[in-house]
């Protein structure tokens, strides 16, 4: 393997490279203040590749040959941070929001990153004994991947899983934790990117996209912002993470007067 140069530190004309295939594949903008992720994340890449610095590598995405190299430069710049039960009040509320309502409800967990968000829903649903439709997606293979497989590791769980839904719902599995298959098989995952791709059809009673559009330009986010909208039912909500707004980027979607935090059609 090349060993890496001394001075292999991301220079402007390679940060642009890796930044625009970023936004164009993606919708992410990597502004200044985040250009220290292409060091921390893309070392790894440099090296498996063999490649001697950031130049090398912005030249070669710049040819646009290699296919797999683009993908993974992607993936390990995406940020996967989630946790089980994140914001718990909220996912209560929603449930709150939903379960009244007299037809099979349908939930799209949107940038779900591993699973953690749509199997906490998924496991308040079951416990309330309320049907539920889950359709959970994201922009990475990769974390599909994972969510897919239900296994996390014992940081993962300790992470916002409550004891007792851990024995509940999981099962050890080496030193890791396996969701059960009757949890997980509530939930449909597929990748989907919301930058691109025509928002999910069948309609959704909630959609959930936190922690995603933050990184979108102004535009994208209106784009996205609008595409949601087109994808609720009639009655149905949205839900952004917290400290997330749709006020100054979307003129379709209002802050509900009944659910704090939840956004509607106006
Ligand atoms: C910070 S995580 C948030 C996960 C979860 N929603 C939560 O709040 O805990 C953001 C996720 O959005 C995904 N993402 C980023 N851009 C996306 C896009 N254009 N389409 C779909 N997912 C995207 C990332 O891959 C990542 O898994």
């Amino acid at each position: 393997m090349m060993a890496l140069r001394q001075e292999a530190v991301p220079r402007p004309a390679a940060t642009n490279v890796i930044a625009t295939l970023l936004e164009k594949r993606t919708g992410q903008q990597l502004q200044a203040n985040r250009a220290w992720r292409i060091d921390s994340t893309l070392t790894p890449v440099l090296q498996a590749r063999g490649l001697p610095d950031f130049d090398a590598l912005a030249l070669a995405l710049a040819q646009g040959r290699d296919g797999a190299l683009a993908d993974a430069v992607i993936e390990a710049l995406l940020n996967h941070e989630t946790s089980f039960f994140r914001d718990p009040g909220v996912l209560e509320q929603a449930l709150s929001a939903l379960a009244a309502r007299d037809r099979p409800i349908r939930i799209w967990s949107a940038g779900c990153a591993t699973g953690q968000e749509p199997l906490s829903l998924a496991m308040l649903f079951a416990e309330r004994g309320v049907p539920v439709e889950i359709h959970a997606t994201d922009v990475s293979s990769a974390a599909i991947a994972r969510a897919r497989a239900g296994r996390y590791s014992q940081f993962e769980v300790q992470r916002g899983l409550p004891i007792g839904r851990l024995v509940r719902w999981f099962e050890p599995t080496g030193d890791d934790w396996c969701v059960r298959a009757d949890l997980n098989e509530r939930i449909r995952y597929r990748r989907h990117n919301l930058a691109g791709d025509p928002v999910l059809p069948g309609g959704f009673d909630m959609i959930l996209c936190r922690n995603v559009l933050m990184y979108f330009g102004l535009p994208m986010r209106r784009r996205v912002l609008d595409g949601l909208s087109d994808a609720l039912r009639p009655g149905g909500l949205v839900l952004l993470g917290a400290g997330e707004t749709v006020i100054g980027q979307s003129e379709r979607l209002a802050p509900c007067r009944e659910w704090r935090g939840f956004y509607a059609v106006v």
